[in-house]
């Protein structure tokens, strides 16, 4: 008896572990399973439950790629269908996570008619517990077909959370709103440090999914807090996004992740680590280009301790990468490293996307010998 309900347990354990999802698209997380005829009028969805797996609040709409608002056509990233969230509308689906870990959401959304959209992502676990959410401001533009990806993190606290995506506008005409397609999860793993690198996931290759129909990346907000962080390891201190760029569409110094910098000064990624005061360190870095026609004269700035480094790359926008490293003194037992992009800089495609250096493969060591000067 005592063995059967082991066994029982460790299966259930299994089973769990196997429907929750790891790494990719929600079930019908691309909505290319629509509602039946009966239940959408034009493109309005009438009930709340007819798209399959989701719950829908409000004004949604049930959008083909191809189809026309006004001059513009729409288009979808993935599949042939996306949603449309008219004002205080909202999509909701509860799925099966691993308590006690940290994940990352994926999605990509488009802007339509208003200049000021934003969503408020939220992760609810428990019924009493008050639920984790977050204003994704999606105003500024960083593709240059009209779709960008976000991403934002959580911690699981249960083993079934709700994911909600809600537009807070109030726009007068109700069609109006963003359009949201390809919602996926990624698993983290905390990044630790070895011996090699005080810092923590110093080369990006752990951080939020990657839709890999998407070739325009994943941008990473600011202002969140680290333990939300999708970026495992790193905050993103600062006014705009970050831009999580893979390998397989972009130039990447190195392994398949890296961070390009596309707001100037008011995008800035940033990691604590603690140091011996009096200690010297070296912050060795790549800095290259994405090769996506990003050209001209880029700088990376480079901060730890009291000292600060810029470091010039000239861009043809076909990739490549240089390395630089700065050398400092700790002065106290915590040291913040930080790196962003001197200047603002935009595609040469014409296409008015932003754009930047990429960073990537930072390591952090701490030199063995006092050098002679400082
Ligand atoms: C569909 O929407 C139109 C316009 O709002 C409305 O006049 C019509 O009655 C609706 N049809 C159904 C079947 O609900
Ligand atoms: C965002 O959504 C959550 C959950 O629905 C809600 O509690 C919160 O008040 C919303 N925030 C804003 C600013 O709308
Ligand atoms: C990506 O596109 C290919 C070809 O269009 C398709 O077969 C595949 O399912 C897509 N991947 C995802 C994750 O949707």
């Amino acid at each position: 008896m005592y063995k059967f309900s082991v066994l029982l347990v460790l299966l259930c354990a299994t089973c769990n572990l196997a429907l929750a999802i790891t790494d990719g698209l929600l079930p019908n997380g691309n909505f290319e399973y629509g509602p039946k005829a009966s239940e959408i009028n034009g493109t309005l969805v009438k009930s709340s439950k007819a798209i399959p797996n989701w719950e829908i609040s409000g004004y949604v709409e049930y959008i083909k790629s191809g189809s026309k608002q006004g001059d513009m056509l729409l288009v979808v990233p993935e599949g042939a269908y996306a949603v449309r969230l008219g004002n205080e509308a909202s999509i909701k689906q509860r799925i099966k996570v691993i308590r006690g870990k940290f994940y990352s959401i994926t999605f990509s959304a488009a802007r339509t008619c208003a200049q000021e959209e934003k969503l408020n992502v939220s992760v609810s676990r428990g019924k009493s517990k008050p639920s984790d959410w977050e204003i994704l401001p999606i105003q500024t533009m960083y593709s240059s077909n009209g779709w960008d990806s976000y991403s934002r993190g959580f911690l699981a606290d249960d083993s079934q959370v709700d994911i909600l995506i809600h537009n807070p506008g109030m726009e007068e005409d109700p069609a109006c709103g963003p359009l949201i397609d390809s919602i996926a999860l990624k698993l983290l793993y905390p990044p630790r440090r070895t011996g090699k690198n005080l810092l923590k996931n110093g080369n990006f290759e752990e951080g939020p999914y990657v839709l890999p129909n998407t070739s325009w990346g994943v941008l990473i907000p600011p202002h969140i807090q680290d333990a939300h962080s999708p970026l495992p390891g790193w905050k993103i201190e600062s006014l705009k996004a970050v831009k999580y760029v893979d390998s397989a569409h972009f130039s990447v110094p190195e392994g398949k992740r890296g961070i390009e910098l596309v707001a100037g000064k008011e995008s800035a990624i940033t990691q604590e680590v603690f140091t011996t005061p009096g200690r010297f360190y070296d912050l060795s870095f790549s800095v290259g280009d994405a090769k996506n026609y990003c050209e001209g004269s880029l700088v990376v700035e480079a901060f730890a301790g009291r000292q600060t480094l810029k470091v010039p790359y000239e861009s043809k926008g076909a990739g490549g990468f240089k390395r630089a490293n700065l050398r400092f003194r700790a002065v106290s037992k915590r040291t913040r490293v930080m790196f962003y992009s001197t200047y603002y800089t935009m595609t040469s495609d014409h296409s008015g996307a932003l754009c930047g250096p990429v960073v990537d493969d930072c390591k952090l060591t701490s030199v063995r010998r006092k050098p002679g000067h400082s």
